[in-house]
């Protein structure tokens, strides 16, 4: 199956619309009916951001297969299709039904005060995933799981700078188009930043920045249209996979070739994710840097819950590791400082079919 089967088989089997309250959910456990679980189950409900990427298809399976019933589990799956406003119905609809704990994955960061304050007040603890949100008040939710979005723009700058200055590439000849992710979202804040950083501090020209929301189709739209506008473009740094592969159809598609020798005219494509497609689209040098974002939070987040259950104190920010992959050795490691103002240094793996063959998604 192609990428693109499994991102619609994915949107085919998570929604379905719930003729009682228009709410597009699906109850992943138990026989229908009530909402009511037995007394020893936990009622989740997940209001997950949609299903725009391979990474999101993972995330989602992730929750899916820990929040099981085998496990002990009923959720309730809500597809919010990229819209804020759907996930504020659905954690509406959670709290309307009295779920033990809710999670959400939400699309940005703004925008949550008043629903999250609901939540709290009847006592349902939330628990953040992925992205962040911003709020007046911290303890509107209970604690948050995810990665370093920032760490990750860092990373990938750090990569960018390594690798053009091991080429004898100046940085006035580096010219690069960012197709940034949904903007507000933590992943795109963090990485366009990231990014932005890496321009003051080196000197590259950034010569356009244009959101293609996460998704291959808009990924290849905005591409088509930075070709046309700019005939100079040497670096394309899309914030996602999917963004990745639209781009790089649209850079073939113009009769340009996709490659890390810029000196000699190739294009590079640089990304975040590493799922299985974007790994592969480095092993092939189609992608010359992904750096990690892992998706499968499903058991951290039960960790979380397990703990909470226990009456255990849970850490607020719980922050994900994260490698980076390159198509060569060029870059052995890169050294970075992550949202808590900490610098690390960072391996850089030059990817083989043998990473990607082990590796979960
Ligand atoms: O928030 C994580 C981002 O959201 C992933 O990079 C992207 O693929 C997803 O859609």
């Amino acid at each position: 199956m192609n990428r693109e089967d499994l991102q619609n088989e994915e949107k085919n089997r998570v929604s379905f619309i719930n003729s009682n309250n228009g709410m597009r959910y699906e109850r992943c456990s138990g026989s229908g009916g009530g909402v009511a679980a037995a007394d020893d189950t936990i009622t989740v409900g997940f209001s997950q951001v949609g299903a725009e990427s391979d990474w999101r298809t993972a995330n989602t399976e992730s929750m899916k297969s820990t929040f099981s019933e085998e496990n002990g589990y009923e959720l309730i799956f809500d597809d919010a299709q990229q819209k804020q406003e759907n996930q504020l119905t659905a954690i509406r609809n959670f709290i309307q039904q009295e779920v033990d704990y809710i999670l959400l994955a939400p699309v940005t960061e703004t925008g949550w005060d008043t629903v999250l304050q609901e939540a709290k007040d009847a006592d349902i603890p939330v628990i953040i995933v992925d992205r962040m949100v911003d709020v007046s008040d911290d303890s509107l939710y209970t604690t948050w799981i995810g990665t370093d979005s920032l760490l990750e723009g860092r990373k990938a700058a750090e990569w960018l700078n390594a690798y053009t200055t091991a080429k004898g590439i100046d940085a006035k000849d580096v010219n690069i188009v960012d197709i940034q992710g949904t903007i507000g979202s933590t992943a795109q804040i963090g990485r366009s930043k990231g990014l932005e950083e890496g321009v003051d501090n080196y000197g590259w020209n950034l010569l356009a920045q244009q959101s293609g929301e996460f998704t291959q189709a808009k990924g290849q739209e905005v591409m088509e249209s930075m070709l046309k506008q700019y005939d100079n473009i040497n670096v394309v740094y899309c914030e996602n996979d999917n963004e990745a592969f639209g781009a790089i159809d649209a850079i073939e598609a113009a009769g340009k070739t996709v490659g890390s020798d810029i000196a000699n005219g190739e294009i590079m494509v640089m990304s975040f994710d590493t799922t299985n497609a974007g790994l592969t689209d480095t092993l092939a040098g189609k992608i010359a840097c992904d750096v990690e974002c892992n998706p499968l939070h499903g058991p951290r987040a039960e960790e979380l819950i397990k703990a909470l259950e226990a009456g255990e104190e849970v850490e607020k920010l719980n922050y994900v590791d994260e490698e980076i992959f390159a198509t060569d050795d060029t870059v052995d490691k890169v050294k970075a400082v992550n949202s808590l103002d900490e610098e690390g240094e960072y391996d850089v793996t030059p990817i083989t079919q043998e990473i990607i063959d082990g590796r979960a998604y």
